[in-house]
Parts: structure tokens; sequence; C-alpha cells
């Protein structure tokens, strides 16, 4: 492993490269990752880059939206098969229905979404910013997609604005029902229990913390307590333990993994980079409609 490390780090020099990864991929990607964190945190890291190739060990749409805030540099994303299968659930043709069903509200669009679906929304968010976002519009109703769960989770921390939500969800978070969590606090009686605004809100509302996987891992990171039930993706549960070894963090139920997330090897980013290959394209049009939603985001984040 020692070796290909060496290998792509030195690669990366030559070719003037960063690696963005996502807090959910094989943890051993962190030793060659520049920036490893939440999709905001990434998207953040993608805008100020000064590198010429950007690698996203992430998925497809966290690549794309890489390449529409860097139309100039290439974007690699070392496994074209890592979807989001939320994001997948909206297409340009289901948002115009659902905007058509609902006029002259405006349309927030989870970053987890495509290209062409942000070129027609107001503003994009992600799990870390989604309250913020949503006030900073100032209406008192909201159309939110695709995440249902993300949507209406926001609704019940916000007085007064009702978020009227597209029907998609993740698959990986919705695995996590209630009695997990009843489960879990009978077995870790005093264990705080931190969630994924993504997870069903019959479990959101038994949890003690709900925010991002960065939200997750700080609070975590700054808590007192020992003993953390985590409920989220599995890459969060196993940083928690290599970062703080003197607590205890319990992954909520076996196999709480994204499929997806996990495709990227070492072995593929190190193709990635030495190929230039996998690279990901927006046509101009639609980049440019697109960054208008994601900069509107970046904007009220800063
Ligand atoms: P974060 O915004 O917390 O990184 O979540 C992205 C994601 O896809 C979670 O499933
Ligand atoms: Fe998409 Fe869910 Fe995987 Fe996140 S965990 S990338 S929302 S499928």
């Amino acid at each position: 492993m020692n070796e290909i490390i060496t290998e792509i780090n030195k690669l990366k020099k030559e070719k003037n490269a960063v690696i963005l990864a996502h807090s959910y991929q094989n943890i051993e990607i962190d030793k060659v990752a520049d920036y490893v964190g939440d999709s905001l945190y990434l998207s953040q890291m993608a805008a100020k880059t000064d590198a010429e190739i950007i690698i996203f060990a992430g998925v497809y749409f966290m690549a794309q939206t890489a390449k529409i805030l860097n139309p100039d540099k290439k974007v690699l994303l070392p496994r074209l098969e890592s979807g989001c299968l939320m994001a997948d659930m909206i297409n340009l043709k289901q948002l115009r229905e659902f905007k058509a069903k609902y006029p002259d509200i405006p349309a927030v669009c989870y970053i987890n979404s495509t290209a062409e679906v942000k070129t027609e929304c107001d503003i994009c968010c992600t799990s870390s910013n989604a309250l913020k976002i949503v006030k900073s519009l100032n209406a008192n109703k909201v159309l939110f997609l695709p995440d249902t769960y993300l949507g209406k989770w926001v609704e019940s921390k916000l007085d007064g604005v009702e978020v009227i939500t597209y029907h998609g969800y993740c698959p990986t978070h919705l695995r996590i029902k209630p009695e997990d969590i009843h489960n879990a606090r009978k077995n870790y009686p005093g264990a705080k229990v931190l969630a994924h605004p993504e997870c069903h809100m019959e479990v959101t509302k038994l949890a003690d913390y709900v925010g991002s996987t960065t939200g997750i891992m700080k609070y975590a990171a700054e808590s007192r307590e020992k003993q953390f039930i985590i409920a989220t993706e599995k890459g969060v549960v196993d940083r928690l333990k290599r970062d703080y070894p003197e607590k205890e963090f319990i992954l909520i139920k076996d196999n709480i993994i994204c499929p997806n997330m996990k495709w990227h090897t070492l072995d593929d980013i190190y193709n990635a980079l030495k190929q230039e290959q996998h690279e990901i394209t927006v046509d101009k049009d639609t980049a440019e409609k697109a960054l208008l939603c994601i900069d509107r985001m970046l904007e009220v984040s800063k």
C-alpha cells in the first residue's frame, strides 16, 4: 500500500493535482487526499483550488459540481459507476412537473442532484447548510428536492415555513429504522445518538444530534461524552474510531454502507491520475445555469 501512496503523491506533484475525498470513502483514501469532508466543505475546496487537475473521490454529482465550479480544469472521477441513487430520482422533466404543480414557489435543490436539475432551481444546499439556505429565501413556502426527509427535517426546525418536498430518498439512510435506535439505546444506555438528516423523520426525531457528516464528526469530537451511536454511513464511524481512539463509536447497524461511495480504491485513483481518465464534462449552457444555483449557495454559506 505504501508504494501506491508514494506513487500517487509523486504524480499529484508532477501534474499539479488535488484529491478531494468524501467522508464515506474507503478510509485508506485519506492517505492521499488533500481534503476530506462533507459535500459543502468539498465544494468550497473545489471552488478555491489552484490545482489543474481535481480527482474527486466521491459520487458523480460531487465531481460534476466541481467541474461546474472549474470549467477550465480537468475533473476526474476514478470510477464512473459512482452515482448517487437519490440524485437520480429526479430528472428535468420530473422537476418541471413538480414545479408546475406549485407555481411561483422558490425551488431549493439538495446538492445531491444532477447539473440539469440545478439549472432550474433557485438555489442549492447541502445537509450542513439546508436550514440556513431555506431561511435565506424569506419565503413561507419552498419546494425542496429530491430528498423528502432532509426537506421535512428542515421544515420541523423552522417556524412558519412550509417545505413541500419531492419524494426522493437515500436508500442507504432509509435502512435505519426507529427500532434500531431503540435497540441501540437499550444496548448502550447513556450513549449519544448522532444521525444524518437523510434518515427517516421517525429516526431523526429520536436522535440527540442531527447534522451532516462533518457536523456529526465535530459534535463527537467536541462532546465530553465518550460513547456515540452513529446513524449514518460507515465511513464516518471508521474515521471517528481512527481520530478519537479514546471514545467509543457504534455504527447503528451493520452494513450502513453506500455502495456507490465505496467504488474508488487507491489503484483507481492512481490510474485516474496516471491516465488522466474518466473526465467529467458538462455542456457549457447547462454548466453556466447550474453555476448560478451553486454560487448562490456558496455566497449564503460564506
Ligand atoms: P453530506 O452533505 O453530509 O456530506 O452528505 C452527503 C451525502 O450524500 C450523504 O448521504
Ligand atoms: Fe447518495 Fe445516499 Fe450514497 Fe449519499 S449515501 S451518495 S445520498 S446514495
